[in-house]
């Protein structure tokens, strides 16, 4: 037993140690007083002292509750707590009904892993989420992956799946892609879905929070109301764990979806529910989305900032097109991009590299978020050491 469990740690550190000579080693990092231009905390709600006063209020006055969920939602974890808030989540995005998840990667696992079923055809874009290809890769349904935002592309494939003539098509996408900051074109997917019959599930984790309804988007949403396209789209995965700087996730949709989803989503079903203090953090956070826009402004004019800085001081490097707070600078090659994310993090920035093959070969690059709390100042010290690193590098 004992050479059984000893040859199987042999292969490990083998696996291992090819990684690290490919220079892909994953280490954790844990994250110190560095300034943040990494975390998703793009409103600063997670280091919000209002926001942490007010959960821990409700709290104190949710004197029933107990610590743990105890069981799963249709054991013993179910609770009137979580049927209020997902009617509140259902109310605040704008649709018939609302299920929370654990967190988005079991909210994405859940949904592509039982709605597409065998002769179905799932059609997703090749820059999805992890999450959403893993759940996919559970589904027997047949899978078609077309280029980036690419409707040309999409068409093609829609066409070819509906002269199969079998089962459901689904199309998925992310409405702010995670790794490049740009955003789908909703509109367009929602029409060539219409044309073709085909059901659009969106990812909104990066833009939960930052668009939605009112002049500036303030209200949080998410890009599919921000757009109007709420009843044309079967389901939005929303999380929580970014800008609103808590935890978890909601699909939202019909309410034969949330149905279909307590009987058919295992990763909903088999799993020990969120405790009452996370979806007391989950109503606060959303209180704090619809009373606090002024993060959402300073949001904006630190974006605005930074781009505006980016053309007068780095004119020639290679960004990702993005709007959204997500910006890229692509950086090709492990070393290099790893070489130039060193020489911030050296002074005290904490800016992370993006390796292959997290990313495609030659994509490498750095991931800066933008957030409501940086300072102009500290935009500046980031654009500055960029400037000195990328000088030393020719072919950046
Ligand atoms: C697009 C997208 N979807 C889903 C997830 C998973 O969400 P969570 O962190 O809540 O598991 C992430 C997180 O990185 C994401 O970027």
């Amino acid at each position: 037993m004992l050479t059984l469990a000893r040859s199987v740690t042999h292969t490990l550190s083998e696996r291992l140690a090819i990684y690290q000579q490919e220079g892909l080693l994953r280490q954790l990092r844990t994250a110190d007083e560095s300034v943040d231009f990494c975390s998703n905390d793009y409103l600063g709600f997670a280091r919000s002292a209002e926001l942490k006063r007010a959960i821990q209020q409700a709290d104190v006055n949710h004197i029933t509750a107990r610590t743990g969920a105890t069981g799963s939602r249709l054991l013993a974890g179910q609770t009137v707590l979580a049927d209020e808030i997902e009617q509140e989540l259902a109310r605040f995005y704008g649709t018939e009904s609302a299920l929370i998840f654990n967190s988005g990667y079991d909210a994405n696992i859940g949904l592509f892993a039982c709605l597409p079923k065998a002769g179905d055809t799932l059609l997703t874009d090749e820059l999805i989420h992890a999450s959403m290809i893993d759940g996919a890769r559970l589904s027997y349904a047949t899978r078609h992956r077309f280029q980036h935002n690419n409707l040309v592309d999409l068409d093609t494939k829609l066409q070819a799946a509906s002269l199969r003539q079998s089962g459901q098509i689904f199309v998925a996408v992310e409405s702010v892609y995670s790794m490049d900051g740009d955003i789908a074109p909703l509109r367009e997917l929602a029409d060539l879905c219409d044309q073709y019959g085909a059901a659009l599930l969106v990812d909104e984790a990066h833009a939960t929070g930052i668009y939605g309804s009112g002049p500036d988007g303030q209200n949080g949403e998410g890009l599919v109301t921000a757009l109007g396209l709420q009843d044309r789209v079967l389901a939005r995965v929303h999380t929580f764990g970014k800008a609103l700087g808590v935890h978890g996730a909601v699909v939202v949709g019909p309410a034969v979806l949330r149905n279909y989803l307590i009987n058919f989503a295992r990763s909903f079903i088999y799993t020990t529910a969120l405790p009452p203090h996370s979806l007391l953090a989950i109503r606060c956070a959303h209180e704090q989305v619809k009373s606090n826009t002024m993060a959402q402004q300073q949001l904006k004019t630190n974006l605005t900032y930074f781009q505006q800085r980016v053309k007068d001081l780095l004119p020639g490097a290679r960004w990702t097109t993005s709007q959204s707070p997500i910006q890229c600078l692509i950086i090709p090659g492990n070393d290099k991009a790893r070489s130039v994310a060193s020489a911030a993090q050296r002074v005290g920035l904490d800016v992370r590299a993006i390796l292959s093959p997290t990313v495609p070969v030659g994509q490498e690059r750095l991931r800066f978020c933008i957030h409501a709390f940086n300072t102009t100042t500290e935009i500046d010290q980031l654009l500055a050491v960029l400037q000195i690193a990328l000088s030393d590098k020719p072919n950046v």
